[in-house]
């Protein structure tokens, strides 16, 4: 049993090493949230809820879009949602090929997940057109293979027709193949639509529920 145990934790501890999650959030979870208001009460219930339920869900390619002002908690509560996840169904969970060292490591198989900073991606394959492609290939076959990402802080990019597209291609992937999505965002669907287009808001209002946050900025109250 002991040992049974000390496995799986092992297990999710090198996966999670895997997925892409940056060190300020690598810790994030449903029970380091304090909610300071109705709504970040709610958004706590409804992520903690999706993660208990997940196995269904994401089958289907649900996700959850959190939108709400800057400082409120979205992206802790995306990767507090997909830790739970991750957690609740150990067993189905993997690390991607590419990220298995050659020597010395386990190699888990099964489903994976990665978090996307939305800007971080744009920006890395607008580079790639004057270089180094790899990277920018590394990140965009996450993006769109992962059975569960983040897609975090969408919106917050100048947009442009090559933006648009881009994200568009990415949403659509993943719309057809039901794979599931988190987004955070500090825009609403209807700012949203205004600045990517009416074909990726619509994809993602079938895709996901929505998650309201409000309230005063965290990092201005620490
Ligand atoms: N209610 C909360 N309880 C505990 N920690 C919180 C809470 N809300 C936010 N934090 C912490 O405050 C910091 C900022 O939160 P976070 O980055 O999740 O906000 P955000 O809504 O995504 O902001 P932005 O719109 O700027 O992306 C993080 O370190 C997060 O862990
Ligand atoms: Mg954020």
């Amino acid at each position: 049993m002991t040992n049974m145990t000390t496995s799986l934790t092992e297990k999710l501890d090198y996966i999670w090493g895997t997925y892409n999650v940056p060190d300020k959030y690598v810790n994030a979870r449903f029970d380091n949230y304090f909610p300071s208001c109705i709504e970040q009460e709610a958004a706590r219930k409804t992520c903690f809820n999706y993660a208990r339920n997940s196995k269904d869900i994401f089958h289907r390619g649900k996700g959850l879009f959190l939108q709400g002002p800057v400082g409120t908690g979205k992206t802790h509560l995306a990767v507090a949602t997909l830790r739970a996840i991750v957690e609740n169904h150990i067993d189905s969970f993997g690390c991607m090929s590419s990220d298995l060292p050659i020597y010395g490591q386990k190699e888990y198989s099964g489903y994976t997940c990665s978090m996307i900073s939305t800007v971080e991606l744009l920006n890395i394959v607008r580079l790639s057109y004057s270089g180094k492609k790899q990277q920018a290939n590394h990140l965009l076959r996450r993006a769109r293979i992962c059975e569960v990402i983040i897609l975090d802080d969408i919106g917050a990019e100048k947009s442009s027709d090559w933006v648009e597209e881009l994200l568009y291609s990415l949403i659509d992937l993943r719309y057809r193949m039901q794979r599931a999505t988190i987004l955070t965002s500090n825009c609403d669907l209807t700012e949203l639509e205004a600045s990517l287009g009416e074909r990726i808001i619509s994809r993602i209002f079938e895709m996901c529920s929505g998650v309201k946050l409000d309230g005063e900025d965290y990092r201005k109250k620490i």
